[in-house]
């Protein structure tokens, strides 16, 4: 007998993380992106991680298509940032401050990290599809992050 939904959503909560935008682009250069919690590092030699896009989604057939995307690492004062992007469809990036990369996928400005990556392998992971990204650049910034936890957004105290 396998797990319910409801149940496996409410257990997986307790699993503490950062939140993070996705941004990738359309071949026409058109931004898209996401709010996900789904992201590990994954290797250093290569340098790749890993990231897990609902199929349903409105940005994911830009993933495969462009073969590029960048993972914004958000800070603590950006949960409103975070509530746009986890919203369906629409122009996301309106009102919002972003320059693009190397690889022309939008940065959002005033994030902890990003890390921008080439899309690497691709793996089926049931309703979502698992994306492995080769990193090319990265940078950090001072800040704390926003955390996820029991479905709420949380901050860091020290
Ligand atoms: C904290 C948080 C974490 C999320 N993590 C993921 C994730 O890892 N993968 C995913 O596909 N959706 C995730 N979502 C849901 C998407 O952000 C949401 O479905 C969004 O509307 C998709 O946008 P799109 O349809 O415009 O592409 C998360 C939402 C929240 C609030």
């Amino acid at each position: 007998m396998s797990i319910e939904k409801n149940e496996l959503r409410r257990v997986m909560g307790h699993f503490a993380t950062g939140v993070t935008i996705i941004t990738t682009i359309s071949k026409d250069g058109t931004p898209y992106g996401l709010t996900a919690n789904a992201f590990m590092s994954v290797s250093l030699e290569p340098p790749l991680l890993l990231i897990s896009v609902d199929k349903k989604a409105e940005s994911y057939p830009y993933f495969e298509q462009s073969r590029v995307f960048t993972v914004n690492i958000l800070r603590d004062d950006q949960e409103a940032l975070s509530r746009k992007f986890a919203v369906s469809g629409g122009n996301k990036f309106e009102g919002v401050a972003y320059h693009r990369g190397a690889n022309n996928v939008p940065i959002l400005e005033d994030t902890l990290a990003h890390i921008e990556c080439r899309l690497y392998a691709t793996y089926d992971g049931g309703d979502h599809t698992l994306y492995l990204g080769e990193v090319l650049e990265a940078q950090t910034r001072e800040g704390k992050p926003l955390l996820f936890y029991r479905g709420g957004y949380r901050s860091f105290s020290e």
